[in-house]
């Protein structure tokens, strides 16, 4: 049991309640048995003032007491713990119990000479003296205005013993009480946290190999089942990412490999035999366009890598997002009118973007609709403002993405038939860039196609700024742009 675990804290914190507890009430017990022991003896005491001022009452003078006693000490027989004494004004003893300890405890109970008749005055018992001492004026009867000092003392030994007693048991009671809670304590701590060591356990086991091991939710305890519920969660999305990891290792080799071989291919064919400068030239351009579609490929993944550690910078400002859209339609319209195309722009929208980032969405759209329109075709880009959001549809007429493949087209170097094979082939990351920047903008890109008829894509940015403004306070930290060009 370590000092920081939660067993040992609630072991602690069991024995120190139970100390307290049993202290708080120990300590009430006592007062109230001490407050009736000393009530009891006090009644007594008083008790028998009483009666030694009515036998006084009946007696004319002084030496009538000292002549004799005995009708005084009777009053006290059968009492074995009451002594007494009776003085007169001088302070001499005219009477005593046998075992009366002259002079002490009438010193030590003086009561004024000028009390008021009826006065008592007490000394409560110490452990030093353990004599409960009561001292009172009695008036003689007779009329001579006599009067003698009533010192009554009760010895109360026994009811100290009582109390000292009682004080004992209860330290004990309080520290094997303590000890007890604390054992207590610990098994229940023991047994409450055994669930969560369980849980240790299964977490220490997972790996990257184990990542579809579960933590048990059904049988965990009430405040460990949302834990172990967002544990599994965290382990699902890990899960997810790494497939995602691998798959994506796998398709970034498999894509590498091609211009790759290409360009051995040619290379090796051209320095098969002697060429002439020209021959040479044309393998060197070939290698060029190899070379570029490399080099867009890399840019485009390390722009995907740092958007998806959020690395990727923001500069998100408020924008016309219509202006950008005209800006990338009026650069694509020269391709659109090669093959033939028109691009229609209309509505208006204004959005807190990166507008460089915006522009580089919207160009992987269009392009990729210029692409797949047939001829003669109309591609549509039209904004809509909606209640909490801004929206940007590119639709274009064409063969369309099958509902099987919709689902995948924003995946990473994902291709709807192997479109790669062909001369203008992308490398199928365009569609994850245009998903990846709209989730760094907090927005979302969605498609839906009707196969041979209408392809439309969808841009949503969000309608509450807010969190974007934050967002893009964050993108500041890393300033440069990623490279890579506007392409789909
Ligand atoms: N407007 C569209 N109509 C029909 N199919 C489309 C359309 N846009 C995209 N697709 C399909 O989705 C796939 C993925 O598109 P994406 O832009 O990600 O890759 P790419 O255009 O092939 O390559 P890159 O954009 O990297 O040059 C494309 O291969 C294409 O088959
Ligand atoms: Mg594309």
């Amino acid at each position: 049991m370590k000092p920081g675990s939660i067993t040992f804290r609630l072991s602690i914190l069991f024995a120190l309640t139970t100390v307290l507890l049993l202290a708080g009430i120990g300590a009430y017990l006592y007062r109230f048995l001490d407050t009736e022991l000393m009530q009891r003896d006090h009644a007594e005491l008083v008790g028998k003032v009483a009666l030694f001022r009515h036998h006084l009452a009946a007696v004319n003078s002084l030496s009538q007491i000292v002549s004799a006693p005995n009708e005084f000490r009777d009053a006290i027989i059968g009492h074995p713990h009451l002594r007494l004494a009776l003085l007169d004004e001088a302070g001499n003893v005219l009477l005593s119990s046998a075992d009366w300890r002259h002079g002490t405890e009438i010193l030590k109970a003086p009561v004024a000479e000028d009390a008021a008749p009826g006065a008592i005055a007490i000394r409560m018992p110490t452990p030093g003296d353990p004599y409960h001492t009561v001292a009172a004026w009695g008036a003689l009867g007779g009329g001579a205005g006599e009067r003698a000092l009533i010192v009554l003392s009760l010895d109360s030994r026994e009811a100290l013993e009582l109390l000292a007693n009682y004080r004992r048991t209860l330290f004990a009671v309080m520290l094997f009480g303590g000890l007890a809670a604390a054992v207590l304590g610990f098994l229940t701590a023991r047994t409450s946290l055994w669930p969560l060591r369980l849980m240790a356990e299964t977490a220490s086991d997972i790996s990257a190999s184990r990542l579809d091991r579960r933590l048990e939710v059904a049988n965990a305890p009430h405040e460990l089942k949302a834990l172990a519920a967002s544990f599994n969660a965290m382990l699902e999305r890990l899960r997810n990412s790494f497939a995602r990891l691998s798959d994506f290792s796998s398709d970034l080799a498999h894509e590498l490999r091609t211009p790759i071989n290409n360009l051995m291919g040619q290379t090796q064919v051209a320095l098969s035999r002697a060429r002439s400068a020209e021959e040479y030239r044309a393998v060197l351009e070939s290698n060029l366009e190899e070379y570029e579609r490399l080099a867009r490929m890399i840019g485009d993944m390390l722009f995907l890598a740092k958007a998806d550690n959020a690395q990727a910078p923001l500069n998100a400002e408020e924008i016309d997002l219509r202006a950008e859209l005209d800006k990338v339609a009026e650069f694509y319209q020269v391709l659109a009118d090669e093959a033939g195309l028109k691009i229609v722009c209309e509505g208006e929208g204004r959005v807190v973007a990166d507008h460089i980032l915006a522009q580089r969405a919207i160009a992987n759209l269009l392009s990729n609709a210029i692409r797949h329109t047939s001829p003669g075709g109309e591609i549509f880009a039209a904004l809509a403002a909606t209640a909490d959001a801004v929206e940007l549809r590119v639709s274009n007429p064409g063969p369309g993405i099958s509902p099987e493949h919709l689902e995948r087209v924003f995946d990473r170097f994902y291709q709807v038939n192997g479109s790669r094979e062909r001369s203008d082939a992308g490398t199928g990351l365009g569609l994850a860039i245009v998903k990846s920047i709209m989730r760094l903008h907090g927005g979302d890109a969605r498609v839906a196609s009707e196969p041979g008829r209408l392809t439309t894509f969808t841009l949503q940015f969000p309608g509450s700024l807010s969190d974007l403004k934050n967002r893009s306070e964050v993108g500041q930290a890393g300033k440069t742009h990623s490279g890579g060009s506007q392409k789909g």
